[in-house]
């Protein structure tokens, strides 16, 4: 059921069930992170292997001390960007079961900028893991009704807040052993906002296929349709045979063979274009393609996640 009773979601999650909750960057699928049986819900509701750890949110950093042993200085800048879509990782205390960082010492933590899920949180005395809204490996749900079509049938309660305006995950950073912030995905706080803060260029990690450091699967946001990424006209040339679906940055393509195509900003403005992006690629995988092909944004500012996650929804596809 979707709906906007915070009360309502608040009640199902103290009794350990889990809920869907707007995010200003993708819908997540909630828990209580202090009830090992709502964390493993997550997992089993997800499909989501245990390998890969969770995102702990709260609404204050108060909580978030009551939970992890230090808050390094050089994180606690890059804090003043919560509430916000940015994950940080902090060393965990035991009160972090280690389900929900798969074994790790360090847990990410966020606190999120959405009016009702702050309030939801506020009126919570646990903090909730939340992954996104989806089944493991599948494109992310930026509304309610993307949640619904996903996991409608698994989950009693989705709070609806609305279209999430950011778009696209958090960004995820670390401190390395040179006490480095280090971006482990690349999301909602570009690089150069970050790069600001700190006074330094941080590294990114692109990503990673192994099990122990999990995060980073190179194939994700998948699209059941093929999808791939490079020059729309040699791709349009090559599979001219195929329906195409098409997805454009800002401007519509002329070919006989799209039968479907979107923009993602006719202005060229790319946080409007992240906004769109998950919603474009749910459009785009329900249409009777055969293919989805797709160009690469500007790779500044939030174009850099937008272009990781396109990247990503490609991988492994073989046509
Ligand atoms: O914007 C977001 O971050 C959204 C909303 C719901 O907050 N959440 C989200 O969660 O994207 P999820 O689970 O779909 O992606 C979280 C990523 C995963 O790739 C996971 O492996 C990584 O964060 N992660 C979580 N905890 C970690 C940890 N302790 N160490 C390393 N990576 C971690
Ligand atoms: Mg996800």
């Amino acid at each position: 059921m979707i709906g906007k009773d915070i009360f309502h979601a608040a009640n199902l999650l103290k009794q350990g069930d889990v809920v869907a909750i707007p995010t200003e960057t993708v819908y997540g699928l909630a828990g209580n992170a202090f009830n090992t049986d709502a964390v493993l819900k997550i997992f089993t509701v997800k499909n989501r292997p245990h390998f890969n750890p969770l995102i702990v949110h709260t609404n204050t950093i108060e909580k978030i001390e009551s939970f992890i042993t230090s808050f390094p200085q050089e994180l606690k800048k890059l804090a003043s960007l919560w509430p916000g879509p940015i994950t940080i990782l902090l060393p965990k205390s035991n009160k972090i079961h280690d389900l929900i960082t798969a074994g790790a010492a360090h847990v990410a933590v966020r606190i999120p900028n959405h009016p009702l899920t702050l309030e939801l949180l506020s009126n919570l005395d646990f903090p909730l893991c939340a992954p996104s809204a989806n089944p493991f490996g599948y494109i992310s749900p930026t509304t309610a009704v993307h949640v619904e079509k996903q996991l409608g049938d698994k989950i009693s309660y989705i709070l609806d807040g609305g279209q999430c305006d950011v778009g696209i995950e958090s960004t995820i950073i670390k401190l390395n052993i040179n006490n480095k912030i280090e971006i482990l995905r690349t999301g909602g706080i570009p690089t150069e906002q970050i790069a600001s803060i700190t006074g330094y260029q941080p590294e990114i990690e692109v990503y990673s296929e192994r099990p122990d450091a999990p995060g980073m699967l190179k194939s994700h946001y998948s699209p059941s349709i093929p999808l791939i990424i490079g020059d729309i006209n040699t791709l349009l040339e090559n599979y001219n045979t195929k329906k195409i679906a098409l997805l454009n940055f800002n401007k519509p393509v002329q070919h006989a063979s799209v039968i479907f195509q979107i923009t993602l900003s006719p202005k060229g403005n790319l946080n409007e274009a992240a906004t769109n992006l998950f919603s474009a690629l749910h459009e785009l995988d329900a249409s009777n393609a055969e293919i989805i092909i797709a160009t690469r944004v500007p790779d500044i500012g939030i174009g850099k996640a937008i272009n990781d996650r396109l990247m990503r929804a490609a991988a492994n596809k073989h046509f």
